[in-house]
C-alpha cells in the first residue's frame, strides 16, 4: 500500500502533535474504559481525516497561522472516527483493527459499546468547547448520520434488490458525512464565504465515498495482513457493496446466493468466484475514480497552494490504493 505520510508533508508536524494530543484528551477515569478507549489511539490509523482538516484550515488561512481551534477539530474528527471504529467493530464482530485485536475482543463488547459512547460523548464535549454553533450543529449531525448508516446496512443485509442509489446513501451516513462535515467546519473556523463552504463540503463529500467504495472494493481484493482488519467480510455478513451491486446485473444466480444467506456448502465461494468473473470490481473502480474526480473539481476556488495540491493528490492516492 502506497504511504499517505508523503502526501502529507504541510502538515506533518501539526499532525505530530495532534498525535501526542489524542492521547492525552481521553480523560477516562476508569481504567477499563481508558485502556480501551486508549487501545486504538496507540496504534495509528492512517489519519486521513484529520490530515484533511488540517490541510483545508492551511489551505484557507493562506496568510496566517492556523488556530488552536483548527487544530482540536482535527482531533475531534479522529476521535468521532475512532469511536465510529469501535462501535463498528462490534456490529460486524470484527477480531482485528490497524493490525491489532479490536477492543471488544480483548475486553467484550459491554467494554467496547460503552467505550465507544465514551468517545462519542468527549467529542462532543471538545466540540461545544471550540464556541462555534455552526460547527457544533455540523459535527452533531455527522454523529447521528453515523448511527443511520449503521442501523441502514444492518437493515439491508442480504437484500440482493438494494439500490446503488441506497448503498451510496448509506456510504454517506456511514463515512462521507464525517469528511464532508469536518471540512465545512474547517472553512468556517476559517471563516470563508457560504460558496467556498459549500464546495469544501463537496469535495469531503465526494472523497468520502470514494473512500468507501475503494474500501469496499479493497474487502475483495486485499488481504488482512495488508489492511490491518479482516479482508473478505462484507459479502460473507451480507453488507452487499458496488462491486456485487454491479455483478447482480450480470449473474442472476447470485441473487439465489445471497437470498438464501450462503447457507448451503460452497454458496460463499460460488459468489465471489460469480464476482469476479463479471465486471463489478471495474466499475466499482470507475465510480470510486469518478467520486475523487468531482472531489478535485470543488477545489478550483481555492488559492493555489502547497495544501490544496496535497487536497488534490489526496484524491490520486485513494483511486491508487485499489491497484
Ligand atoms: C475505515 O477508515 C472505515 C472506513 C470509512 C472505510 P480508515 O481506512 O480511514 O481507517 P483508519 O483510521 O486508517 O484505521
Ligand atoms: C465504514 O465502513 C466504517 C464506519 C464509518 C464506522 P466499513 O464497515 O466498511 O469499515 P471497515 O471496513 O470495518 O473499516
Ligand atoms: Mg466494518
Ligand atoms: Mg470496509
Amino acid at each position: 500500500m502506497t504511504s499517505a505520510i508523503s502526501l502529507f508533508s504541510p502538515v506533518e508536524a501539526d499532525l505530530q502533535v495532534l498525535a501526542e494530543n489524542l492521547k492525552k484528551l481521553v480523560s477516562a477515569k476508569h481504567p477499563i474504559l481508558y485502556a480501551a478507549a486508549e487501545h486504538l489511539f496507540g496504534a495509528a490509523g492512517k489519519r486521513v481525516r484529520p490530515a484533511i482538516v488540517l490541510l483545508i484550515s492551511r489551505a484557507t488561512m493562506p496568510d496566517r497561522d492556523i488556530t488552536p481551534r483548527h487544530r482540536r477539530l482535527a482531533e475531534i474528527t479522529e476521535m468521532i472516527h475512532t469511536a465510529s471504529l469501535v462501535h463498528d467493530d462490534v456490529v460486524d464482530d470484527a477480531e482485528i483493527r490497524r493490525g491489532i485485536a479490536t477492543v471488544h475482543s480483548c475486553f467484550g463488547n459491554r467494554v467496547a459499546v460503552l467505550a465507544g459512547d465514551f468517545l462519542f460523548a468527549q467529542s462532543s464535549w471538545y466540540l461545544a468547547n471550540l464556541d462555534n454553533l455552526e460547527v457544533v450543529k455540523l459535527l452533531s449531525e455527522v454523529i447521528m448520520d453515523l448511527a443511520e448508516g449503521e442501523i441502514q446496512q444492518g437493515l439491508n443485509r442480504f437484500d440482493s434488490s438494494l439500490s446503488l442509489q441506497a448503498y451510496l446513501q448509506k456510504s454517506y451516513y456511514k463515512t462521507a458525512s464525517l469528511i464532508a462535515n469536518s471540512c465545512k467546519a474547517a472553512g468556517i473556523l476559517s471563516e470563508v464565504s457560504a460558496e467556498l463552504a459549500a464546495d469544501l463540503y463537496g469535495y469531503g463529500r465526494h472523497l468520502g465515498l470514494a473512500f468507501q467504495v475503494v474500501d469496499d472494493i479493497l474487502d475483495f481484493t486485499g488481504s488482512t495482513e495488508e489492511l490491518g482488519k479482516p479482508a473478505g467480510s462484507d459479502l460473507k455478513g451480507g453488507n452487499l457493496t458496488a462491486p456485487v451491486l454491479y455483478a447482480l446485473e450480470e449473474k442472476p444466480y447470485l441473487e439465489v446466493l445471497i437470498e438464501r444467506e450462503f447457507s448451503q456448502e460452497g454458496d460463499l465461494e460460488q459468489a465471489l468466484a460469480l464476482i469476479e468473473e463479471s465486471k463489478g470490481i471495474e466499475r466499482a473502480r470507475e465510480l470510486a475514480a469518478n467520486h475523487a474526480r468531482q472531489a478535485v473539481a470543488h477545489l478550483q476556488s481555492l488559492p493555489p497552494s502547497e495544501s490544496r495540491q496535497a487536497l488534490i493528490d489526496l484524491a490520486d492516492y485513494v483511486v491508487s490504493r485499489m491497484y
